[in-house]
């Protein structure tokens, strides 16, 4: 069990958690604060949404143990809230809700949209809400709500104070601190708001900085070492191996720039980044040290990768890598370690695959222009699904 210290609608609460536990859980649990719905708990349907330093996060993938130190609201900590009592008009007068079940992770985006963007039109709002779902409306009520609500701020009868917005931040990706006072936690910068800053100021990788994750994975590519070690030399064939990269200059010495696009249910990030390579030819070892920055969407990526190459037999080489990075912004929040390992895991057997195909001279494979994760996620899910089945003796 860890402890941690939380601001949960205003009150600072001590609270021992299991290290497993989100947030969603710990709010509806043990504090039975109930207005904060469950439904996908995958980060998809945007249901369990609410404020987490004053930014909404996904109460279904954010670790409780990860917020030691934060402030979180809850619907039921905005009872008084300007905005949202507005808001809840707006959704009862403009029937924004059948069932109700979308509607608390609704009413905290279109908060948030209310306060974060002014200016909205309906094509901006429908853009904003598309994170959270609703299966019964058909949205129509619900964007006519918030536009109702923006008209009465526009028209400057809805007061709103600037005072809760603070520079995009970890939203509950935070790694766990050592233990501190609770007001001490919250004013520190986080590491993953350095880690925004560093990618803005040219910082190439972790520099020091403390990782919000780290695996070790190794793989194994039916081609002999040498052949192998020489291929990842060339580093515009390694990057067309990589689902979703693309190199968008040519190499100059130790230096790559490229871009990434990863796909994870209703988030895009397209990442452009640099990175320093160096190679250790005695020892097949060598190391990608990179930055990337999702302009559109926030999302930040420093890391290095390690790797080494074993012969594994005859004919074959073993590809041993540790990952090591921090991440911000709204990808930060898929940082479930068992997920994100088995996610690798899949990318490196791609990975493996188009290595072995190119150097076995196979014909190259259009290559895939986006990193689709969510559909990797689906199929990590049914092959744990299978496996806890087989294990009751349900299969
Ligand atoms: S329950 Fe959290 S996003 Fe669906
Ligand atoms: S009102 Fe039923 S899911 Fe949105």
């Amino acid at each position: 069990m860890i402890d941690v210290t939380l601001t949960i609608n205003g009150r600072v609460q001590s609270l021992r958690v299991e290290p497993r536990m989100h947030l969603a859980d710990l709010l509806r649990e043990q504090l039975n604060l109930t207005a904060t719905h469950l439904r996908c708990e995958q980060g998809a349907c945007g249901a369990c949404t609410i404020l987490v330093d004053g930014q909404p996060a996904r109460s279904c993938i954010t670790y409780a143990a990860m917020c030691d130190g934060a402030a979180v609201q809850t619907l039921e900590g905005l009872q008084d809230d300007a905005v949202m009592t507005a808001l809840r008009r707006a959704f009862s007068e403009e029937h924004g809700l059948q069932c109700g079940y979308c509607t608390p992770g609704m009413l905290i985006t279109a908060r948030d949209i209310v306060r974060r963007v002014p200016g909205a039109d309906e094509k901006r709002i429908r853009l904003e809400l598309s994170g959270n779902l609703c299966r019964c409306t058909g949205y129509v009520g619900i964007v006519r709500a918030v536009k109702r609500v923006l008209d009465e701020r526009r028209a400057g009868a809805l007061p709103v104070s600037d005072a809760e917005r603070q520079p995009l931040g970890p939203v509950g990706a935070r790694p766990a601190k050592p233990r501190a006072r609770a007001e001490d936690s919250v004013a520190q910068a986080s590491p993953l708001a350095e880690a925004a800053i560093g990618a803005d100021a040219g910082i190439i990788g972790l520099n020091g900085r403390k990782p919000n994750f780290e695996i070790n994975r190794s793989f194994v590519v039916l081609r002999p070492l040498k052949d192998v070690w020489a291929f990842f030399g060339d580093f515009a064939a390694v990057a067309s191996c990589l689902p979703g990269a693309t190199l968008t200059k040519t190499p100059q010495g130790d230096s790559v720039e490229g871009r990434m696009s990863v796909k994870i249910g209703p988030i895009t990030a397209n990442f452009s980044g640099r990175a320093r390579i160096t190679r250790d030819d005695a020892r097949y070892s060598g190391t990608i040290v990179g930055t990337g920055i999702d302009q559109a969407g926030g999302s930040r990526a420093a890391g290095e990768v390690a790797y080494a190459l074993q012969a594994n037999g005859p004919g074959e080489t073993r590809v041993a890598l540790t990952i090591r990075a921090l991440l911000a912004g709204a990808l930060a929040q898929f940082g479930r370690s068992g997920i994100v390992e088995e996610l690798v895991a899949r990318i490196a057997e791609t990975f493996a695959g188009h290595v072995e195909g190119r150097l076995s001279g196979a014909p190259q494979a259009p290559q895939q222009s986006t990193l689709n994760a969510g559909s990797l996620i689906w199929s990590v899910l049914k092959a744990r699904l299978r496996k806890a089945l087989t294990k009751i003796g349900l299969r």
